[in-house]
């Protein structure tokens, strides 16, 4: 377990590559391995969570070659994975255990699927559920927990209405529907990041939306085509990992960063609106389109961030970028208020606890409420430096690392390898870019 110490800064600096897309990355890999030829995907994520994904398509057959930032997988076809001798380990990543789920329902074997200790807490009934309904039998510890074992079957297409705003939900039914008898839909309470649908145009699905509601056509069909294509695919920066370098860039004036190739799908970008809300200077200065995802290159300046209230329908499209926000929260001029975030109790870790104790321990004043917390902002005074305990999860492990760099005296971070789940590299680069 390795610690590492952060120190005091004055601005943060310089150029940055990101590693690739973390969601983006699970779907390429998924379907690849469901398709028919080799699919070449660059610039893959180097999180630890899409090596699993790959360890698991590998395990079902698919051949995986990794080089550098390259991925070659050959696909075994739509019909031709093969049950795994071993449990399936999605590790630390439940992206990997929910949209597996959805593939294994539809195949003619049984799979077992495991996780590390935090993705064995993480709750699996919501998509237990619709897959059961689509005819799969699942198993689970507490009939909610992992590990599962997936008994797949001819499924039955059913139209499910998501009772959370959940993107792994969502995408676990849609690749369902790829097996199922006929056009599967699905309607979510609020718009989530849209990767799979677009991924699954990519390679060949027919797909269609309209308004919140999405439909998959089965593979299994006479006019689905019955394949899915090899891809050669490039892979957008993370603008999720991006966000960790645009807060500690805003928090001291004198900063200015580029970050080049960044995902600017429009399902992920509310978080640099709730950026600009709060006064941060962010420019985009050239957009392209790629696979049916938005790239661009980020410029940030140094600021004064103001804070601000987050929530509603807001809360899905920023799930990932809320640690980071809410440890900023004593560096805006207001504070930062985070409500409807309930489900931020079972992420990696419960994350409205892990910020509130965290903040604590910097001597923020926090308020910690079932679906949120309100952070006082800077008239509260400054942080000083702690002894983090990111309970094993990376974002609370980056987010407390960057609120150290405006802190007073060090921060220690406890099991900071852990940032490696998304982001290998992100204490290295913070070396780079920290000016002092
Ligand atoms: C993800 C969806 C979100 C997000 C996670 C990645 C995805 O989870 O928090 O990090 O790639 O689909 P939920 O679907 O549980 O909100």
């Amino acid at each position: 377990m390795k610690k590492e110490t952060v120190l005091p800064a004055k601005s943060i600096s310089g150029g940055i590559d990101l590693p690739g897309d973390k969601s983006i990355s699970h779907r390429y890999a998924m379907l690849a391995g469901l398709a028919e030829g080799t699919s070449e995907l660059r610039h893959f994520a180097a999180a630890a969570d899409c090596h699993s994904t790959l360890a698991c398509m590998s395990a079902l057959g698919a051949e995986v070659k990794v080089e550098k930032g390259v991925v070659r997988v050959t696909g075994r076809g739509a019909r031709g994975l093969k049950a795994s001798s071993r449990a399936l380990d999605a590790e630390n990543s439940g992206t990997t255990m929910r949209l597996l789920s959805g593939i294994l329902a539809g195949q003619e074997f049984t799979s077992k699927l495991t996780g590390d200790a935090s993705l064995q807490k993480r709750p699996m009934k919501r998509v237990m559920g619709p897959l059961r309904e689509m005819g799969a039998q699942i198993t689970g510890r507490d009939d909610n927990f992992a590990p599962l074992e997936i008994r797949g079957a001819k499924l039955k297409a059913i139209d499910y209405k998501i009772p959370m705003a959940s993107a792994q939900v969502k995408s676990a039914v849609l690749l369902a529907g790829l097996f199922a008898d006929g056009v599967t839909s699905v309607t979510e309470p609020a718009r989530t990041r849209d990767h799979t649908e677009l991924a699954l145009e990519e390679f060949g699905a027919s797909i269609e939306k309209s308004g919140k509601t999405i439909r998959i056509h089965s593979l299994r069909g006479t006019n689905g085509g019955g394949t899915l294509v090899a891809k050669s695919l490039d892979v957008p920066g993370d603008l999720s990992s991006a966000v960790f370098w645009i807060a500690a860039a805003s928090m001291f004036p004198d900063s200015h960063i580029l970050i080049a190739n960044v995902g600017l799908n429009p399902t992920r970008t509310a978080i640099l609106d709730v950026f600009a809300a709060m006064g941060a200077k962010i420019k985009i200065p050239g957009l392209k389109s790629s696979h049916g995802e938005v790239i661009g290159d980020l410029d940030v300046q140094g600021t004064s961030l103001k804070g601000g209230v987050i929530e509603g329908d807001t809360i899905p499209l920023v799930i990932d970028e809320l640690p980071m926000l809410a440890a900023l929260g004593p560096c805006t001029e207001e504070g930062i208020e985070i409500r409807d975030a309930a489900e931020l109790r079972v992420k990696e870790s419960d994350r409205i606890s892990a910020l509130a104790e965290n903040l604590r321990r910097m001597g923020a004043t926090v308020e910690e409420r079932p679906d949120g917390l309100k952070v006082a902002g800077r008239s509260k005074g400054k942080l000083r430096g702690a002894e983090i305990d990111p309970r094993g999860d990376h974002r609370i492990a980056m987010a407390f690392a960057v609120a150290g760099l405006a802190a007073e005296g060090s921060t220690v971070i406890r099991d900071a390898d852990c940032a490696g789940v998304s982001y290998p590299t992100f204490f290295e680069e913070m070396k780079r870019l920290a000016q002092r």
